[in-house]
């Protein structure tokens, strides 16, 4: 398979980014026939179920042979822009099997899975988990238009708690949205098929992100949705457009981005420290911590979507001193600089014998040289590539730059004609400058 890039034509919608310069990038996959993810199709066909009765059960039907495409994610530190350049970056290693150690979105998971590897997804966050299900680990479930209404419908034979509109009355949403929520987080965990259930937790998620004022759950801020003011900033009509149209737009994006690559790609949930070693490339992307010291604490965050994947045991969870009705915090060797150094140190001994290929930012703690003499603790190679007028969202700093460090295996495989050198690559123009 191949990837071709082009620009996209005016008018169309870049599936692929676009570049702080403007420039859109659009990238077509390509597969050779017979390529894997036609076996999922040919599958399907095998066991009867043909593309008209996909068609019934699927919202809105995506065609059995397009390309799947990954949904967009509003996800602080999302590669998905950047898939395609960490794609190219490693494609001529000799690797088959991945773990995404830092999994997020999936956005690189499902890049390594559209490529016919086979991907193992990892986060340790149970909510990520359920998208890394969703997204890679499920070959073939689609929700349906069926499940969506049973969503958001109180049945009327079950007895539905009402923990998110007693505890988070004008914190996030409104009390009719709280009640909605209330209700549907009760639903999903009815839906019988894992897949299916992991796909409606990721639509309830991307649901939830969308209608927050900076897509986070770190503040108490509804006030700013409801204020009567006018606003230089933020979209106010996706705030609030109902819970249901979010669900169904959401759902039918993640209903695209399921196929089956012909290989058994699975998700877990464990603490990257943990993660099973074994695989032939390990690609980390651990929690920015800037120069300044401030980490990223995805715990944090997102606790308002940890809490709704554990329901039952939310209220014993929750640290009712906050303002914000965070979840009780975790401590985490990634999000401070005082211990991030000896955490990479130690998931570089861990995954020794996988090629390793890190994502990271030029002006993150530890150094980019720092990292670096860390992977050659473990690599003898370390090539840097250096991606240049990247605009990170939401970011005004417009010197940091994404870099990716990739340390070839320890013993059986080295990196392809692989030196200690650093690589700038400009996405579009197409140059590598190489820099001894
Ligand atoms: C920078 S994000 C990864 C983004 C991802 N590559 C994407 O494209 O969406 C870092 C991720 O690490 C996860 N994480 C934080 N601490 C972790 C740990 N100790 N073990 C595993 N995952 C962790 C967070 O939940 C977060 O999703």
């Amino acid at each position: 398979m191949v990837v071709r890039r082009e620009a996209a034509g005016a008018g169309e919608r870049p599936a692929g980014g676009v570049l702080a310069s403007g420039t859109a990038i659009r990238e077509t996959v390509v597969r050779p026939a017979g390529a894997a993810h036609r076996r999922g199709g040919r599958r399907l066909a095998a066991e009867g179920r043909d593309a008209d009765a996909m068609t019934e059960r699927c919202l809105p039907a995506p065609s059995l042979f397009a390309d799947p495409v990954f949904p967009p994610t509003r996800y602080q530190g999302s590669k998905r822009k950047l898939a395609g350049w960490i794609w190219e970056q490693v494609r001529g290693l000799p690797f088959d099997t991945v773990l995404d150690v830092f999994g997020g979105t999936g956005a690189v998971g499902h890049r390594f899975k559209l490529h016919d590897k086979q991907v193992t997804y990892n986060d340790a966050l149970a909510f990520n988990h359920q998208i890394g299900t969703a997204l890679i680990e499920n070959d073939r479930q689609r929700l349906s238009e069926a499940d969506l209404v049973r969503i958001g419908r109180r049945d009327p034979a079950v007895d539905y708690d009402d923990f998110i509109e007693r505890t988070f009355s004008g914190i996030y949403f409104t009390d009719a949205e709280n009640r909605w929520l209330d209700v549907a987080v009760q639903n999903i965990p009815r839906i019988r098929d894992r897949h299916r259930r992991a796909l409606a937790w990721h639509a309830l998620y991307q649901s939830c992100i969308a209608k927050r004022p900076y897509n986070l759950f770190h503040r108490r801020n509804l006030y700013m949705r409801t204020a009567d003011v006018s606003r230089s900033f933020g979209n106010k009509a996706t705030w609030d457009r109902g819970f249901d149209d979010h669900l169904r737009e959401h759902a039918a994006a993640a209903n695209a981005a399921v196929f089956d690559n012909g290989r058994p790609c699975r998700a877990l949930r464990a603490d990257a420290l943990d993660a099973p070693a074994g695989h032939d490339l390990v690609y980390v992307d651990p929690p920015y911590v800037s120069g300044r010291n401030v980490g990223v604490d995805y715990h944090g965050f997102y606790h308002f979507l940890e809490g709704l994947t554990d329901y039952t045991r939310w209220p014993g969870r929750v640290d009712y001193d906050s303002k914000h009705r965070r979840l009780k915090p975790i401590a985490s060797p990634w999000t401070r600089a005082e211990t991030n150094l000896d955490a990479f140190r130690r998931l570089f001994h861990r995954f020794a014998d996988s090629i390793l290929v890190v994502s990271y930012r030029s002006d993150g703690h530890p150094s980019v040289d720092q990292l670096h003499e860390l992977l050659a603790e473990v690599k003898p190679r370390v090539r840097v590539a250096t991606l240049d007028r990247y605009q990170y969202a939401l970011s005004t700093n417009r010197k940091s730059r994404e870099v990716l460090l990739i340390g070839g295996a320890r013993r059986k495989v080295g990196i392809e004609d692989s030196e200690s050198r650093s690589e700038k690559w400009e996405v579009g123009s197409g140059k590598l400058r190489i820099e001894d």
